[in-house]
Protein backbone atom coordinates (compact mmCIF):
# COMPACT_ATOMS: atom_id res chain seq x y z
CA UNK A 1 0.00 0.00 0.00
CA UNK A 2 1.40 3.65 -0.65
CA UNK A 3 0.87 5.68 2.32
CA UNK A 4 0.90 9.55 1.75
CA UNK A 5 4.53 9.80 2.94
CA UNK A 6 5.35 7.27 0.27
CA UNK A 7 3.63 9.26 -2.40
CA UNK A 8 5.23 12.73 -0.67
CA UNK A 9 8.55 10.88 -1.28
CA UNK A 10 8.02 9.21 -4.88
CA UNK A 11 6.51 12.62 -5.74
CA UNK A 12 10.10 14.27 -5.45
CA UNK A 13 11.47 11.32 -7.24
CA UNK A 14 9.08 11.70 -10.26
CA UNK A 15 12.15 13.63 -12.03
CA UNK A 16 13.64 10.48 -12.87
CA UNK A 17 16.86 12.19 -11.52
CA UNK A 18 18.73 10.95 -8.47
CA UNK A 19 17.97 12.05 -4.71
CA UNK A 20 19.89 11.21 -2.21
CA UNK A 21 18.43 10.09 0.68
CA UNK A 22 19.65 12.83 2.92
CA UNK A 23 17.90 15.23 0.46
CA UNK A 24 15.06 13.51 0.67
CA UNK A 25 15.02 12.66 4.57
CA UNK A 26 15.60 16.59 4.59
CA UNK A 27 12.43 17.45 2.31
CA UNK A 28 10.33 15.31 4.24
CA UNK A 29 11.52 16.18 7.61
CA UNK A 30 12.07 12.37 8.46
CA UNK A 31 15.51 10.39 9.06
CA UNK A 32 16.96 7.90 6.21
CA UNK A 33 16.27 5.35 7.65
CA UNK A 34 12.41 6.21 7.96
CA UNK A 35 13.07 6.95 4.32
CA UNK A 36 14.05 3.82 3.32
CA UNK A 37 11.81 1.54 4.52
CA UNK A 38 9.19 3.94 3.61
CA UNK A 39 10.48 4.09 -0.11
CA UNK A 40 10.16 0.10 0.15
CA UNK A 41 6.48 1.15 -0.64
CA UNK A 42 7.72 1.90 -4.59
CA UNK A 43 7.50 -1.78 -5.17
CA UNK A 44 4.33 -2.42 -3.85
CA UNK A 45 3.22 0.29 -6.09
CA UNK A 46 4.70 -0.70 -8.92
CA UNK A 47 7.21 1.46 -9.51
CA UNK A 48 10.27 0.19 -10.13
CA UNK A 49 13.13 1.93 -7.26
CA UNK A 50 16.77 2.05 -8.10
CA UNK A 51 18.84 2.11 -4.80
CA UNK A 52 22.65 3.42 -6.09
CA UNK A 53 24.83 2.67 -3.32
CA UNK A 54 26.32 5.99 -2.37
CA UNK A 55 24.03 7.85 -4.46
CA UNK A 56 20.56 7.44 -3.63
CA UNK A 57 17.34 6.78 -4.99
CA UNK A 58 16.32 6.99 -8.95
CA UNK A 59 13.01 6.19 -10.54
CA UNK A 60 13.42 3.46 -13.36
CA UNK A 61 10.37 5.64 -15.20
CA UNK A 62 9.85 9.21 -14.61
CA UNK A 63 6.00 9.55 -13.56
CA UNK A 64 4.40 12.40 -14.66
CA UNK A 65 1.90 12.33 -11.54
CA UNK A 66 -1.02 14.27 -12.23
CA UNK A 67 -0.89 17.55 -10.34
CA UNK A 68 -4.04 19.14 -9.23
CA UNK A 69 -2.13 22.39 -8.71
CA UNK A 70 -0.46 22.38 -12.39
CA UNK A 71 -3.40 24.77 -13.76
CA UNK A 72 -1.50 27.29 -16.17
CA UNK A 73 -4.89 29.71 -16.62
CA UNK A 74 -8.06 28.28 -15.84
CA UNK A 75 -9.44 30.06 -18.85
CA UNK A 76 -6.52 28.52 -20.70
CA UNK A 77 -8.07 24.89 -19.33
CA UNK A 78 -11.28 25.45 -19.92
CA UNK A 79 -10.69 26.33 -23.57
CA UNK A 80 -8.63 22.85 -24.02
CA UNK A 81 -11.12 20.95 -22.15
CA UNK A 82 -14.01 22.35 -24.28
CA UNK A 83 -12.24 20.91 -27.59
CA UNK A 84 -13.20 17.69 -26.16
CA UNK A 85 -16.03 18.00 -24.20
CA UNK A 86 -19.01 20.29 -22.89
CA UNK A 87 -17.90 22.81 -20.64
CA UNK A 88 -21.11 24.51 -20.39
CA UNK A 89 -21.93 25.25 -16.73
CA UNK A 90 -18.49 23.76 -16.09
CA UNK A 91 -16.33 25.95 -13.37
CA UNK A 92 -13.03 25.89 -13.27
CA UNK A 93 -11.11 27.16 -10.14
CA UNK A 94 -7.53 27.51 -9.25
CA UNK A 95 -6.24 27.85 -5.97
CA UNK A 96 -2.78 28.65 -8.25
CA UNK A 97 -1.96 29.51 -11.98
CA UNK A 98 1.07 29.39 -13.24
CA UNK A 99 0.14 31.70 -16.36
CA UNK A 100 -2.89 33.42 -15.23
CA UNK A 101 -3.87 36.04 -18.00
CA UNK A 102 -5.79 39.33 -18.31
CA UNK A 103 -6.65 41.27 -21.02
CA UNK A 104 -4.94 42.54 -23.92
CA UNK A 105 -1.78 39.89 -23.43
CA UNK A 106 -1.26 41.40 -20.06
CA UNK A 107 -0.45 38.62 -16.98
CA UNK A 108 -2.56 38.30 -14.18
CA UNK A 109 -1.30 38.20 -10.83
CA UNK A 110 -2.84 36.14 -8.00
CA UNK A 111 -1.73 34.89 -5.23
CA UNK A 112 -1.87 31.11 -3.30
CA UNK A 113 -4.50 31.82 -0.67
CA UNK A 114 -4.96 35.28 -1.42
CA UNK A 115 -7.16 35.23 -4.44
CA UNK A 116 -10.09 33.82 -5.99
CA UNK A 117 -9.40 32.47 -9.90
CA UNK A 118 -12.09 30.96 -11.79
CA UNK A 119 -13.30 30.23 -15.16
CA UNK A 120 -16.98 29.24 -15.97
CA UNK A 121 -17.74 27.60 -19.07
CA UNK A 122 -21.27 28.88 -20.62
CA UNK A 123 -22.86 27.71 -24.10
CA UNK A 124 -25.10 30.01 -26.13
CA UNK A 125 -27.29 29.93 -28.88
CA UNK A 126 -26.49 33.85 -30.13
CA UNK A 127 -23.26 34.97 -31.39
CA UNK A 128 -20.62 37.11 -30.76
CA UNK A 129 -22.92 40.43 -31.48
CA UNK A 130 -25.62 39.57 -28.52
CA UNK A 131 -22.43 38.60 -25.90
CA UNK A 132 -20.84 42.16 -26.67
CA UNK A 133 -22.20 43.20 -23.29
CA UNK A 134 -21.70 39.78 -21.48
CA UNK A 135 -18.69 40.89 -19.68
CA UNK A 136 -20.27 44.06 -18.51
CA UNK A 137 -23.36 41.98 -16.87
CA UNK A 138 -20.57 40.05 -15.58
CA UNK A 139 -19.17 42.75 -13.49
CA UNK A 140 -23.14 43.21 -11.96
CA UNK A 141 -23.45 39.68 -11.12
CA UNK A 142 -20.06 39.98 -9.25
CA UNK A 143 -20.93 43.53 -7.81
CA UNK A 144 -24.34 42.22 -6.20
CA UNK A 145 -22.44 39.18 -4.98
CA UNK A 146 -19.61 40.92 -3.39
CA UNK A 147 -22.37 43.69 -2.06
CA UNK A 148 -24.48 39.98 -0.58
CA UNK A 149 -21.22 39.24 1.42
CA UNK A 150 -21.03 42.96 2.85
CA UNK A 151 -18.33 43.97 0.67
CA UNK A 152 -19.64 47.89 -0.10
CA UNK A 153 -18.31 50.32 -2.83
CA UNK A 154 -17.75 48.05 -5.14
CA UNK A 155 -18.13 50.13 -8.46
CA UNK A 156 -17.21 49.13 -11.97
CA UNK A 157 -15.03 50.82 -15.13
CA UNK A 158 -15.84 50.08 -18.64
CA UNK A 159 -15.48 47.81 -20.19
CA UNK A 160 -14.93 45.15 -17.09
CA UNK A 161 -12.88 46.08 -14.15
CA UNK A 162 -14.11 45.90 -10.52
CA UNK A 163 -12.43 48.90 -8.54
CA UNK A 164 -12.60 50.66 -5.46
CA UNK A 165 -12.02 54.24 -5.17
CA UNK A 166 -10.02 54.04 -8.89
CA UNK A 167 -8.47 51.09 -7.04
CA UNK A 168 -8.49 47.74 -9.03
CA UNK A 169 -9.39 44.78 -7.19
CA UNK A 170 -10.76 41.98 -9.81
CA UNK A 171 -10.87 41.95 -13.74
CA UNK A 172 -12.73 39.81 -16.06
CA UNK A 173 -11.69 38.12 -19.23
CA UNK A 174 -14.41 36.72 -21.78
CA UNK A 175 -13.11 34.45 -24.37
CA UNK A 176 -16.06 33.35 -27.26
CA UNK A 177 -15.58 30.84 -29.66
CA UNK A 178 -18.16 29.72 -32.43
CA UNK A 179 -19.86 31.07 -35.02
CA UNK A 180 -20.18 34.40 -35.50
CA UNK A 181 -24.16 34.56 -35.48
CA UNK A 182 -24.32 31.40 -32.72
CA UNK A 183 -24.17 29.09 -31.04
CA UNK A 184 -21.26 30.36 -29.07
CA UNK A 185 -19.11 29.22 -25.99
CA UNK A 186 -18.18 32.04 -23.87
CA UNK A 187 -15.18 30.95 -20.88
CA UNK A 188 -15.88 33.82 -18.26
CA UNK A 189 -12.57 34.07 -16.34
CA UNK A 190 -12.38 36.05 -13.44
CA UNK A 191 -9.51 36.92 -11.10
CA UNK A 192 -10.22 39.09 -7.30
CA UNK A 193 -7.82 40.18 -4.75
CA UNK A 194 -8.71 38.97 -1.38
CA UNK A 195 -5.71 39.44 0.67
CA UNK A 196 -3.02 40.76 -1.62
CA UNK A 197 0.42 41.43 -0.09
CA UNK A 198 2.30 44.24 -0.63
CA UNK A 199 5.34 42.69 -2.43
CA UNK A 200 2.69 41.45 -4.76
CA UNK A 201 1.32 45.13 -4.88
CA UNK A 202 4.71 46.58 -6.23
CA UNK A 203 4.81 43.84 -8.83
CA UNK A 204 1.45 45.28 -10.72
CA UNK A 205 1.81 49.21 -13.11
CA UNK A 206 -1.63 50.47 -11.83
CA UNK A 207 -3.64 50.73 -8.31
CA UNK A 208 -4.47 47.82 -6.79
CA UNK A 209 -6.93 47.12 -3.75
CA UNK A 210 -7.83 44.05 -2.29
CA UNK A 211 -11.60 42.88 -0.58
CA UNK A 212 -9.53 42.57 2.72
CA UNK A 213 -8.97 46.56 2.40
CA UNK A 214 -12.17 47.62 1.23
CA UNK A 215 -13.82 45.67 3.74
CA UNK A 216 -11.70 45.91 6.68
CA UNK A 217 -12.80 43.52 9.82
CA UNK A 218 -14.95 41.35 7.68
CA UNK A 219 -14.50 37.81 7.76
CA UNK A 220 -13.52 37.03 4.14
CA UNK A 221 -14.15 33.31 3.80
CA UNK A 222 -12.95 32.29 -0.02
CA UNK A 223 -15.52 29.11 0.01
CA UNK A 224 -18.66 31.33 0.77
CA UNK A 225 -17.11 34.09 -1.50
CA UNK A 226 -16.98 31.91 -4.30
CA UNK A 227 -20.31 30.39 -3.76
CA UNK A 228 -22.22 33.55 -3.68
CA UNK A 229 -20.08 34.49 -6.66
CA UNK A 230 -20.79 32.01 -8.77
CA UNK A 231 -24.55 31.80 -7.74
CA UNK A 232 -25.08 35.30 -8.81
CA UNK A 233 -22.87 34.13 -12.30
CA UNK A 234 -25.36 31.48 -13.05
CA UNK A 235 -28.93 33.75 -12.42
CA UNK A 236 -27.27 36.48 -14.90
CA UNK A 237 -26.39 33.93 -17.70
CA UNK A 238 -29.51 32.69 -17.40
CA UNK A 239 -30.98 35.71 -17.63
CA UNK A 240 -29.00 37.37 -20.47
CA UNK A 241 -29.58 33.98 -22.64
CA UNK A 242 -33.01 35.35 -23.02
CA UNK A 243 -32.95 39.01 -22.47
CA UNK A 244 -29.27 40.12 -23.64
CA UNK A 245 -27.85 43.01 -21.78
CA UNK A 246 -30.59 45.30 -21.77
CA UNK A 247 -31.92 44.29 -18.30
CA UNK A 248 -28.47 45.02 -16.75
CA UNK A 249 -27.98 48.21 -18.13
CA UNK A 250 -29.63 50.26 -15.13
CA UNK A 251 -27.72 48.70 -12.15
CA UNK A 252 -24.55 48.91 -14.49
CA UNK A 253 -25.05 52.68 -14.88
CA UNK A 254 -25.36 52.88 -11.22
CA UNK A 255 -22.19 51.00 -10.61
CA UNK A 256 -20.45 53.05 -13.06
CA UNK A 257 -17.53 54.15 -11.10
CA UNK A 258 -16.69 57.23 -14.11
CA UNK A 259 -20.17 58.40 -14.62
CA UNK A 260 -20.01 61.59 -15.52
CA UNK A 261 -16.18 61.70 -15.23
CA UNK A 262 -14.30 63.39 -17.68
CA UNK A 263 -11.79 60.83 -19.13
CA UNK A 264 -9.50 59.96 -21.65
CA UNK A 265 -9.96 56.61 -24.32
CA UNK A 266 -6.94 55.06 -25.56
CA UNK A 267 -7.24 52.77 -28.82
CA UNK A 268 -5.80 49.53 -29.90
CA UNK A 269 -3.97 51.91 -32.39
CA UNK A 270 -2.43 54.28 -29.77
CA UNK A 271 -4.73 57.20 -30.90
CA UNK A 272 -6.62 58.91 -27.80
CA UNK A 273 -10.01 60.02 -27.45
CA UNK A 274 -11.46 62.28 -24.46
CA UNK A 275 -15.22 63.24 -23.42
CA UNK A 276 -17.73 62.75 -20.21
CA UNK A 277 -18.67 59.49 -19.42
CA UNK A 278 -22.35 59.35 -20.35
CA UNK A 279 -22.95 55.57 -19.94
CA UNK A 280 -22.88 52.32 -22.10
CA UNK A 281 -25.90 51.65 -24.71
CA UNK A 282 -27.54 48.30 -25.14
CA UNK A 283 -24.53 47.06 -27.08
CA UNK A 284 -22.07 47.54 -24.06
CA UNK A 285 -20.39 50.21 -25.93
CA UNK A 286 -19.15 53.13 -24.06
CA UNK A 287 -20.59 56.61 -25.01
CA UNK A 288 -18.77 59.98 -24.31
CA UNK A 289 -19.94 63.01 -24.68
CA UNK A 290 -17.45 65.16 -26.50
CA UNK A 291 -18.76 69.42 -26.45
CA UNK A 292 -21.97 67.65 -27.34
CA UNK A 293 -21.06 65.21 -29.83
CA UNK A 294 -21.86 61.93 -28.90
CA UNK A 295 -18.54 59.39 -29.44
CA UNK A 296 -19.68 55.57 -28.75
CA UNK A 297 -16.49 52.87 -28.16
CA UNK A 298 -16.30 49.43 -28.38
CA UNK A 299 -12.75 48.50 -26.85
CA UNK A 300 -10.18 50.90 -25.59
CA UNK A 301 -8.34 51.79 -22.21
CA UNK A 302 -9.94 54.63 -20.05
CA UNK A 303 -8.37 56.57 -17.98
CA UNK A 304 -9.61 59.83 -15.52
CA UNK A 305 -8.67 62.93 -16.95
CA UNK A 306 -7.45 65.22 -14.40
CA UNK A 307 -9.21 68.66 -15.36
C1 LIG B 1 -8.11 41.60 -16.60
O1 LIG B 1 -8.55 42.48 -15.85
O2 LIG B 1 -7.14 41.83 -17.33
C2 LIG B 1 -8.76 40.24 -16.61
C3 LIG B 1 -8.16 39.32 -15.60
C4 LIG B 1 -8.80 37.95 -15.57
C5 LIG B 1 -8.04 36.98 -14.70
C6 LIG B 1 -8.75 35.67 -14.55
S1 LIG B 1 -8.04 34.67 -13.28
C7 LIG B 1 -9.01 33.31 -13.78
C8 LIG B 1 -9.04 33.32 -15.29
N1 LIG B 1 -7.90 32.59 -15.81
C9 LIG B 1 -7.04 33.40 -16.41
O3 LIG B 1 -5.95 33.04 -16.89
N2 LIG B 1 -7.49 34.66 -16.41
C10 LIG B 1 -8.77 34.76 -15.76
Amino acid sequence: MLTPLGFRLLRRLADGEVHSGEALATAVGMSRARVSQVLKEADSAGLRLERIRGRGYRLHDPVPFLDRDAIDSTSSELNRRAAREDVHRRLLIAEWQTAGRGRRGRGWTAIAGGSLTFSLGWRFEQGAGFLAGLSLAVGVALARALEAAGIGGVELKWPNDLIHRYCKFGGILIELSGDALGPSLAVIGVGLNVRLPPAARRGIAQPVTDLATIAPGRRLDRNLLLAGLVRELTAMLERYAVEGFAPFIPEWQRRNAFRGKPVKIVLPDGSAASGDVVGVDASGALVLDHRGRRLRFVTGEVSLRRP
